[in-house]
């Protein structure tokens, strides 16, 4: 180790979503060009890196998580010179670039797959993916009974080029997300080529999409009981504390060992290269002792704390996850990270406030038991981030919350586009209330998204009130208390800091000291008086000296 001074440790990495953040030609899908023309707006919040989730090449039949190209640019984002002209920028903002690296699958219209299904069962082509034959006396049965996290059955026959049906392939995702066989060494040459290309680039590091799901138990067994499927491995997403202490049986395709082989292999390619280039894990998996093993020092850098994201509103929950975070990646010597809201879960200014359990990446429509309250949720919400950013390690945000949207739960129908939501038959909304284009501009088409009044998702009319340029310099506004919380954070070095819990404030009160820093979050409904200190940050506006409930300050100590 080089010591704790790696910029990753500290860093606030902002989450673009490509399609929704910034739309430079106005053809309704935001690109590469309109993420360089918002950078100067990120500088001012006072981020250090951001995460661009996938621009590749790509029919998007999952958003760009369906790769036919992994080393090119999407026309629908722009070009590889738009790709550098956005990193030079970013660099010169004093801002990192972290790509996202979907390797579990490709696009079934990859060119490899598209060989595979030429080639015919025994080819060194169908060797690349998880093709079988099917169980059944004419192979008309999957070859086991594993589901795919968006609904339905996870493999798909095929017709043979003789026009008879054939083998099968698995997909944990859509159909159209065919698993790559990662015990094969054709597949890892190429991955280790894809990291060297964008690496080449000038990229800061990778986020290595389903990175627990790679590779599968030797045989594919059966899985039981059978998978819910709409979970990635995590737990429900609101009501019961996230944390367990005893590992669950894990699923044949989830986190087998097999998969840290790959990462300590990328490590040593990552460490070829100068600058700090990082791996960030997406790895749903349980409990945090488990996540942690993908961060072990010839690991990974970084993995996303869910166990946090899943934890409800509430003092207990949150104290128990923070010291289980704190103790589970520092066992490793890697910094926790801390998430509240991404591309893949219900925003937390909406998810805070549901009522009744919400399974991860069902998402809420307008049918969904238990709404939120979109004033509590905002107002937990803002205490929450509040919370988050005065921990240790890294903090991820993911765009617009620094706006304090809300999931958009009344999408009309036919404009969803997540495969869940089809896959199921409508039964599941999906992830498409988190992705709908931001807005930076109160009187401008799409709200400044874009200079068109094209939306690929509408957006609401309310978000008018939300956008950036009605916030900046309202110091009552979420984007203001983001800012500030950021610059207090680094001007305090809570980054760099530890948690020493304080007593005494009640069960509904979570309340530490950081260095010079006293962040006390009142989860309940009761007022609780504050103690001395000047008031640095507050998450809502306090009369006087009371803290009231669903609030967060903090207190120069
Ligand atoms: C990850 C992505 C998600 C995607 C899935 C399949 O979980 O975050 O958006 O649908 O992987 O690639």
């Amino acid at each position: 180790m080089t010591g704790n001074t790696e910029w990753w440790r500290t860093a606030v990495i902002y989450q673009i979503y490509p399609r929704s953040f910034a739309d430079a030609n106005g053809d309704g899908m935001g690109d590469l060009a309109g993420i360089t023309s918002r950078l100067p707006a990120l500088e001012q919040l006072g981020i250090d890196a951001i995460w661009l989730s996938p621009f590749y090449t790509s029919p998007q039949r999952d958003a760009g998580y369906d790769v036919a190209d992994y080393c090119d640019i999407d026309p629908l984002f722009g070009t590889l010179a738009d790709f550098d002209v956005m990193l030079t920028q970013a660099h010169d903002l004093g801002i990192r670039v972290i790509v996202d690296l979907v390797p579990n699958h490709t696009s079934s219209e990859h060119p490899w797959f598209q060989a595979a299904l030429a080639a015919g069962p025994g080819s060194e082509e169908r060797g690349r993916y998880m093709f079988r034959e099917g169980k059944g006396d004419n192979g008309e049965l999957p070859p086991n009974n594993w589901e795919s996290v968006f609904g339905g059955g996870a493999w798909t026959r095929v017709t043979e080029a003789d026009g008879t049906p054939g083998q099968w392939y698995l997909h944990l995702f859509d159909t159209t997300q065919p698993d790559l066989d990662w015990d094969n060494p054709w597949v890892r040459e190429q991955f280790r080529d894809i990291l060297s290309f964008w690496l080449d680039r000038g990229v800061d590091g990778f986020r290595v999409d389903v990175a627990h799901g790679m590779i599968k138990a030797a045989g594919l067994p059966d899985y039981f009981p059978p998978v819910e499927g709409g979970s990635m491995g995590g737990g429900s997403a609101t009501l019961e504390p996230a944390i367990s202490t005893e590992p669950p049986a894990p699923a044949p395709y989830w986190a087998q060992d097999g998969v840290h082989d790959i990462y300590r292999d990328w490590r040593e390619l990552l460490n070829t290269y100068p600058g700090d280039r990082i791996l960030a894990a997406e790895a749903w998996v349980d409990p945090l002792s488990q996540v942690a093993k993908w961060v072990r020092p010839d690991e990974m850098h970084q993995a996303f704390n869910f166990a946090y994201l899943e934890t409800p509103w509430n003092a207990a929950a949150l104290h128990s996850v923070i010291d289980a975070s704190l103790e589970a990646f520092g066992a490793v010597g890697a910094p926790s990270t801390w998430v509240l809201s991404n591309h893949d879960v219900v925003r937390h200014a909406s998810r805070l406030a549901l009522t009744a359990e919400n399974l991860q990446g069902h998402g809420i429509g307008p049918k969904t038991p238990g709404l939120p309250d979109p004033v509590v949720g905002l107002r937990r919400a803002r205490a929450a981030t509040s919370l988050m950013l005065a921990l240790p390690g890294s903090s991820y945000l993911y765009q617009g919350e620094e706006l304090g949207l809300p999931e958009v739960i009344d999408l009309p129908d036919d404009a969803r586009q997540d495969p869940t939501w089809f896959r199921t038959n409508h039964e599941r909304y999906g992830r498409d209330g988190c992705r709908v284009p931001i807005p930076w501009e109160a009187n401008s088409p799409s709200y400044g998204f874009g200079p068109s009044e094209q939306s690929w998702l509408p957006q609401p009319t309310e978000w008018a009130d939300l956008a950036r340029d009605v916030q900046i310099g309202d110091p009552n506004s979420t984007l203001e208390l983001y800012t500030l919380a950021l610059k207090l954070r680094r001007e305090h070095n809570l980054a760099l800091g530890a948690v020493e819990w304080l007593d005494g404030y009640g069960a509904d009160v979570a309340a530490f000291r950081n260095g010079d820093v006293i962040v006390i979050a009142n989860t309940g409904t009761e007022p609780v008086d504050l103690p001395g200190g000047d008031i640095l940050l507050s998450s809502e506006p306090l009369d006087g000296r009371v803290l009231p409930g669903d609030t967060t300050v903090w207190l120069a100590a």
